[in-house]
Formats: structure tokens, C-alpha cells, sequence
């Protein structure tokens, strides 16, 4: 939540922080806002709403060119989006301008604290307290990174905070904690930012930042400290994608385009997992075989689409390992005690590697001496930095705030991660793990093939573009399918959307089948004869009540197609990896629905791509 981005080199600042926000809006979209220092000068232009209300106000504004700059694009916690409440913001004695990403939970005594010595704030956002509390340390005649340290070390919650001292002007200063943050190393210009998208264009050279340290650079200098002023550690990488994995590409919105890439980013996750005799070798667990073999539970925890990956992840790892695994919402994991030890694998799973609940769980999980593996999408994000383990998911960047890509390569880990568990426990034969690994090496071909027929699907979207509500069921792996299509929807339609257990409808569901009320039935493949056969029943139970059956089944399923108002056909996959392939129809009707009523797909309302609060 929250984009950041601060620049110090020879080009024109603005230009790029506005570039940089750009590539951030994901974050949030609540309000933008900028500034640059020149002449000992503070300049500063914020603004509600989407950043193109920020462009406009500095079309008209025309601040001074300067090489030292901040920004922001913002996602309302404390204070509604307006100008006032937008950041950056400034300190009383008009040196500091700061912006901030996070929660920083003592604002109120800080606030008092402020009152009482004759500083009123202006917003009602805690960022103000924190430009104000810095602006005191530096007319107290503290160099602007020492009074960045005093005060991180007097703030509580999480946050990424980058500021400018109008009579320093040679640099930027950023700390975090609890927030993601991200240094950018180039040549006589040097970046920070919430993400490496909003630097990409310039440099692929990054460091990441670790918990509770600050970052001061100037044009040619990066420094790192601790928030007891030790020199900290650095750790530089390389990031492995460029500008154009940043950029729509000729695509409407970034979601089609994520969704396109669907077939490449699932290959991408199954490179070089294993040799040519199906030995899977996951190089990033850093936890030892003997470990592995003595894990009685897992807990996947995960949050939105992330959670509905585990909720798949769960069928597939009992199924093959026999370990016993809960899937548990990150959100509501740490507050029910949960009953974990030495024994308990905690998947966590999270394509930002920044969402604040996930985050706290693995930290609790931890504290009860739990192993905990992430799988992850962002490299250098602060939950596998956190973890003892990773498998990284390779999709590139997903801007699209509707995860699409990154739930299929979610997907495509947690099948590795249960081959791997089985393969080290010795409870498959290798050769059944290898037809695995054949099957979904196919994987990029069959979601391509989906892919190539989704006519029928835009089609249907146009159709039921005045739709109040859409049912979505499905049984087994197919039930987290129906979730997740009907998460998709309502977060990009805004409709109401439901999804069932199949079974679960004559429980109370049912109710809501009304005439022409579009259900969606994801039905197995039919390698599973009972499970395939009670979802034609389901399908037969709503149809005979008015329903219009969507139905997405293997492609020559004649017993299915009799049932179906409209077909849309899957490849033949087999059971477990279905969800590979079911997933993708959804996401294009979701995506082509919105885009009929006019949404803003890869925005839509009230939303952000990184969940960094609680
Ligand atoms: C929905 C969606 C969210 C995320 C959730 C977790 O389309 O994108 O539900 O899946 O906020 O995010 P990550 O995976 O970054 O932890």
C-alpha cells in the first residue's frame, strides 16, 4: 500500500518520480504528490485522486528543474484521500518534506506530544507527526539521516519513510521497517523506492533493505545504517526483468496482458527444478532433508487469491506426501493460538512477499519455532527474507492489481513444494513423481490452448454485462477455482459474486438460484468418476431451477455438455492440475466484464496491490 520513490542525480527529478509513481500507482490511488528541492528550496504538488490529477496540477504549476526529488501515490489509512491529506508532507519550519508507507500505531501520543509543544498538524494523517518530529531533530542542528534515526526510533508499527531537507540538498534519506523499501544503484544518480518497477528504466542494479535501517544517497554514495547507527550490511542484486515486463505492451490493461503471459510465467516457475532423472532440487530451501522428513503438519497461510492457492496446495501436498495440511487465512492464523512447534512446516504464500498479515503469521509461526518456507514473487521482499526457506515464483512483475499470473505460478510451486516433500520422504516412486513433473511441463501448452478459445468467454462477458449476481461452484480442487473466479469478479465488476462447494448448495446456497442467474460449474476431469459424477448432479439440481450453467469441463465431456447452457472447454489435464487451466476463462471474464461496465481493471476501487497494513 503506498508507493515511494525518491531520486538524487542529474536529470530532471520530477520527471522522474512522476515516472517512477507511474509505475507505482498499483500501490494505491487515493491521492499523488510530489517534491523537489532547488535553492535550498522546498517545492511541493499534491493531489487527490489518480495521478493524473497530480500531472495536471504540475502542467499548470511548472516547479523549477532540481535533481532532488520524493513522491508518493497513496492508499488512505489514517484520513480520507484528500489534498490536504495527501503526502508529501511538510514540517512547520518548512525544511523536511516526507512520505510515508505504513501505519505508525503511537501517532496520537506523538501528536499530543506535538500539540504540547506548539506544533499543530494540518492533515489528520500520522505521516504529518513524523515530518513534524524530524523537523524539530534538524532545527535542533541534526544532520537530516540523524534525525530520520532519532525519530524511526521513537515510532511503533510499520513504515517506509523517505524525506528531503530543504538545506541539505544533496540527498534523500529512507528508513523502513515493517515496509518494503528498495534501493536503486546507478551511475551518478541514485534511486529508493517500494518497488524496483519504479527505477527499472534506469538501472537493474538493487539493494534490498533490511528491517530497522536507514539509507542515506547523494549522486554518488550509498550509505546504510542500522537504527542504533551501526554500519549494516548490504546486499546488492540483480534484477532479472526489464522495462518492458513493466509496460503494457500493446494490451488494454496490464491484467490481459498478465493473463497472457500465463503460459510463460508457468514454464518460467518449472525451469530448472529439476535434472533430466526427475531429481527435483529446489536450491532455495535452506532447510535440511532430516528436517523435512520430521514435519508432522503444514499450515499453508496466505490472504485473497494467495489463500485460494494454498486451498489447492492442500488437496495436491496430503494427497501425495500424506503429511496432514491446513490452510489457514494469514489474517486470522496468529489470534486463534494456533497449535504449531518444531514439527510444523508454515507455507507461507504471498506473490508481493510484503502483505502485512502473511507477515505477522510467519513471524508468530517462527516465534513458536515453526520452519517456514515462502513462496514468493518478489525477490528481496521482506517475507521470505523472513522465512527459512523460499521457492520463488517466477512470474515478473504482476502490476495488474487482480492477481492472475501470480496465482498460476503459486500454483505451479505448491505442486513442486508436495513433489519435493514426497521425493525426500520416499512416500512416491520416482517415476510417478516424473509423470508429475511430464504433465506439468504441458501445463504452458494447455493454458495457451485455453487461451486460443476464449471467444466464447468475452463473448459471455458482453452477455452478462447487467448481471446482479454471478454463482461460481465446483468441487474438490475445482471449489477453490469457483472462489477464486468469484473473487475475481467482485473486485473487478463490482457485482456480487459467490463462490460454493458444490456440495455445500442444497445446504442453504441454493436458495439463491433463481431464473437465468448465471452459475459458473467447474467440473473434474473425468480420471475422477465419483467426484465428476456428483458435480453433474449439482449442475442437473440448478438447472432444473432456473439457473444458466456455465460450464467449464474437459473438452469432449458429452455427459456435461447436455447440461450446459454454454460450454467452455478445458484441455484434458489431470485432476490435481486442473485448476491450471480452469482459472484462466475466470480471469477473462472478470477482466472483460469490467472492461464493459467501464472499470478500471487494473485499479479498481477501494483496492492496492500490497497489502502492508494489518
Ligand atoms: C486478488 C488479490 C489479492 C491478493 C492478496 C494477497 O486478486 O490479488 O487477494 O492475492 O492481497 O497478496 P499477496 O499474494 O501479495 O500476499
Amino acid at each position: 500500500m503506498c508507493g515511494i520513490v525518491g531520486y538524487v542525480g542529474e536529470k530532471v527529478a520530477l520527471d522522474v518520480v512522476v515516472e517512477g509513481l507511474r509505475r507505482l500507482e498499483y500501490r494505491g490511488y487515493d491521492s499523488a504528490g510530489v517534491a523537489i528541492v532547488t535553492n535550498e528550496t522546498l517545492w511541493v504538488a499534491k493531489k487527490a485522486g489518480k495521478l493524473g490529477n497530480l500531472e495536471k496540477l504540475l502542467a499548470e504549476e511548472q516547479l523549477p528543474p532540481s535533481g532532488l526529488g520524493i513522491g508518493h501515490t497513496r492508499w488512505a489509512t489514517h484520513g480520507g484521500p484528500t489534498d490536504v491529506n495527501a503526502h508529501p508532507h511538510i514540517s512547520s519550519n518548512g525544511r523536511i518534506a516526507l512520505v510515508h508507507n505504513g501505519i505508525i500505531e503511537n501517532y496520537v501520543t506523538l501528536r499530543e506530544e506535538l500539540a504540547a509543544a506548539g506544533i499543530t498538524c494540518e492533515s489528520e494523517t500520522d505521516t504529518e507527526i513524523v515530518a513534524q518530529l524530524v523537523g524539530q531533530q534538524v532545527s535542533a542542528g541534526l544532520p537530516l539521516v540523524e534525525a530520520m534515526r532519532v525519530v524511526c526510533g521513537r515510532l511503533r508499527g510499520a513504515f517506509t519513510l523517505v524525506a528531503v531537507d530543504s538545506e541539505t540538498p544533496d540527498g534523500v534519506v529512507a528508513a523502513r521497517r515493517n515496509s518494503p523499501l528498495v534501493v536503486g544503484v546507478g551511475e551518478g544518480e541514485n534511486f529508493v523506492a517500494s518497488d524496483v518497477a519504479a527505477f527499472i528504466e534506469h538501472t537493474r542494479e538493487a539493494i534490498e533493505l533490511g528491517q530497522d535501517q536507514l539509507v542515506s544517497i547523494t549522486p554518488d554514495t550509498v550509505k546504510v545504517i542500522t537504527f542504533d547507527g551501526e554500519p549494516a550490511e548490504v546486499k546488492p542484486y540483480h534484477v532479472d526483468w526489464d522495462l518492458s515486463a513493466a509496460e503494457k505492451g500493446g494490451y488494454d490493461w496490464f491484467m490481459r496482458k498478465e493473463i497472457y503471459e500465463q503460459p510463460r510465467a508457468v514454464a518460467d516457475t518449472l525451469l530448472g527444478r529439476h535434472d533430466a532423472n526427475s531429481q527435483l532440487t529446489l536450491d532455495e530451501i535452506r532447510i535440511s532433508e532430516a528436517e523435512l522428513r520430521r514435519v508432522d503438519k503444514i499450515i499453508v497461510v496466505a490472504c485473497g487469491t494467495a489463500f485460494y492457492a494454498g486451498l489447492v496446495a492442500k488437496y495436491a501436498i496430503e494427497h501425495w506426501t500424506r503429511i496432514p495440511c491446513e490452510v489457514e487465512l494469514a489474517s486470522e492464523f496468529r489470534y486463534r493460538d494456533p497449535i504449531v512447534g518444531p514439527t510444523t512446516l508454515v507455507v507461507a504464500i504471498s506473490q508481493s512477499g510484503e502483505t502485512a498479515d502473511t507477515l505477522m503469521a510467519i513471524r508468530h509461526a517462527r516465534e513458536q519455532q515453526s520452519r517456514v518456507l515462502a513462496i514468493c514473487n518478489t525477490n528481496g521482499s521482506t517475507i521470505p527474507r523472513e522465512s527459512d526457506a523460499v521457492i520463488y515464483t517466477h512470474a515478473g512483475p504482476e502490476i495488474g492489481v487482480a492477481s492472475t499470473k501470480g496465482f498460476l505460478t503459486q500454483l505451479v510451486a505448491c505442486y513442486l513444494l508436495g513433489l519435493y516433500l514426497a521425493q525426500v520422504r520416499e512416500v512416491k516412486y520416482g517415476d510417478e513423481i516424473a509423470e508429475i513433473l511430464r504433465e506439468l511441463s504441458a501445463m504452458p501448452d494447455a493454458i495457451s490452448e485455453v487461451l486460443d478459445d476464449i471467444g466464447p468467454v468475452l463473448n459471455l462477458a458482453a452477455e452478462f454485462a447487467d448481471k446482479r449476481s454471478v454463482l461460481f461452484i465446483g468441487r474438490h480442487v475445482g471449489y477453490p477455482v469457483a472462489l477464486e473466479g468469484a473473487l475475481k469478479l467482485k473486485e473487478l465488476a463490482y457485482i456480487h459474486a459467490e463462490g460454493f462447494a458444490a456440495g455445500e448448495l442444497k445446504h442453504g446456497p441454493i436458495a439463491l438460484i433463481e431464473d437465468q442467474v448465471p452459475v459458473f460449474v467447474v467440473v473434474p476431469p473425468r480420471g475422477r468418476d465419483l467426484l465428476h459424477d456428483k458435480v453433474v448432479s449439482n449442475l442437473q439440481e440448478i438447472r432444473a431451477r432456473g439457473a444458466k450453467t456455465i460450464v467449464l469441463a474437459e473438452e469432449d465431456d458429452d455427459e456435461v455438455s447436455r447440461y450446459a447452457d454454454v460450454m467452455i472447454k478445458l484441455p484434458r489435464v489431470s485432476t490435481l492440475l486442473q485448476p491450471l487451466v480452469a482459472t484462466v476463462p475466470l480471469q477473462m471474464f472478470a477482466c472483460e466484464l469490467a472492461t464493459q461496465k467501464g472499470h478500471d481493471v487494473d485499479q479498481p476501487r477501494n483496492l492496492a496491490k500490497s497489502v502492508t497494513v494489518e
